[in-house]
């Protein structure tokens, strides 16, 4: 079976992925970057109702707001926007988001004509620099919350400050402390310095809501992921997808997550918006992106038949998860 009808079923392991992805995730591992000591266990086959009670207990959306040091001596409690992430619907007078879509940027979404559906959820949530404009009839048009790595609030090829795919959209930014989320090392050296910026960005546009997910929330989802895979996975953050989905499931009622496990329109495609190949963006080189791909496929709740044509998995919110 191919790695994506593996993926359909659960199935998933590194021997599956070709040589030369083995040796990128290899050296990852020996590298450990962000100096990762996973104390925990590894737990065989817990069920998909164990698994999505885990996930609501342990990945709490957090953010950073500036009652921590050296945040709070730096004023962030104000700088910060007022309305917590977690309330977000409440910016739209709504008492949840009833139907949320989680739109990744795989070169698959091509040609899928899924963009009337997708704009007709309540929240739609898509990442980093992919462009709705020119890719309506496919992406669709509607974006709701916008998750970005630091590099694009750093990159000035991203034009962070002045493009309009970052205006009147809810901005979500990453960037990956050491494992053992010391925030003075964090604030010290990021991995690109994304905090500038957002000062800046905060003072220019204070009502706009920009918040920066607060490390430990990244890890959390890390260990998790550590926790349901027997094997070594990368020592380096949850991919910006599996970040956004589960994020998604923190916010609304319902969730479709869109071309994140493949659909037969499979492709080395990496991005829908770009002419690059390499078949590391869907199967992960830096990122554990086929664990935890695995790890969503067991607790989709949608049938089969939508992941293959339409690459989509469903799945319950966690205020509708009773644990
Ligand atoms: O590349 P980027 O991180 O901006 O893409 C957003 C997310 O979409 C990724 O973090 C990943 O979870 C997902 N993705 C994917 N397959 C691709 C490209 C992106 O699953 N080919």
């Amino acid at each position: 079976a191919s790695v994506v009808q593996r993926l359909w079923r659960g199935h998933v392991s590194t021997g599956m992925l070709s040589p030369r992805l083995q040796r990128a995730m290899k050296n990852y591992v020996n590298a450990n970057k962000h100096n990762v000591s996973y104390q925990g266990h590894r737990r065989a086959a817990q069920s998909a109702k164990e698994l999505l009670c885990q996930m609501k207990a342990q990945a709490k959306l957090r953010t950073v707001d500036g009652s921590e040091q050296p945040f709070s001596s730096l004023g962030w409690a104000r700088l910060v926007p007022a309305l917590p992430l977690r309330h977000l619907y409440k910016q739209q007078e709504k008492r949840s988001f009833k139907t949320c879509a989680v739109v990744t940027s795989a070169g698959a979404i091509l040609h899928s004509r899924l963009g009337r559906e997708i704009d007709a959820h309540d929240a739609v949530l898509r990442f980093n620099a992919a462009p709705t404009t020119g890719y309506e009839r496919d992406v669709g048009k509607k974006t709701t919350i916008r998750i970005i790595n630091s590099q694009i609030l750093t990159d000035p090829r991203h034009h962070f400050s002045t493009s309009s795919i970052y205006k009147n959209v809810t901005l979500v930014a990453w960037d990956p402390a050491p494992y053992n989320v010391n925030l003075h090392k964090w604030y010290a050296s990021p991995d690109y310095n994304l905090f500038g910026p957002y000062v800046e960005h905060r003072k220019l546009h204070p009502d706009q809501a920009f918040y920066i997910l607060h490390p430990s929330y990244l890890w959390q989802l890390w260990d998790m992921i550590q926790a349901n895979t027997q094997e070594t996975i990368q020592p380096n953050p949850p991919s910006s997808g599996f970040i956004g989905i589960l994020l998604m499931m923190a916010l609304c009622e319902q969730v479709h997550v869109y071309e994140y496990i493949p659909s037969m329109r499979q492709t080395a495609l990496c991005h829908y918006h770009e002419r690059y190949h390499d078949d590391a963006c869907t199967l992960g080189a830096y990122h554990p992106l086929l664990f935890e791909k695995n790890l969503i496929q067991r607790i989709n709740v949608g049938p089969l038949g939508d992941l293959k044509s339409k690459g989509r998995v469903t799945l319950p919110g966690f205020s509708t998860v009773q644990c």
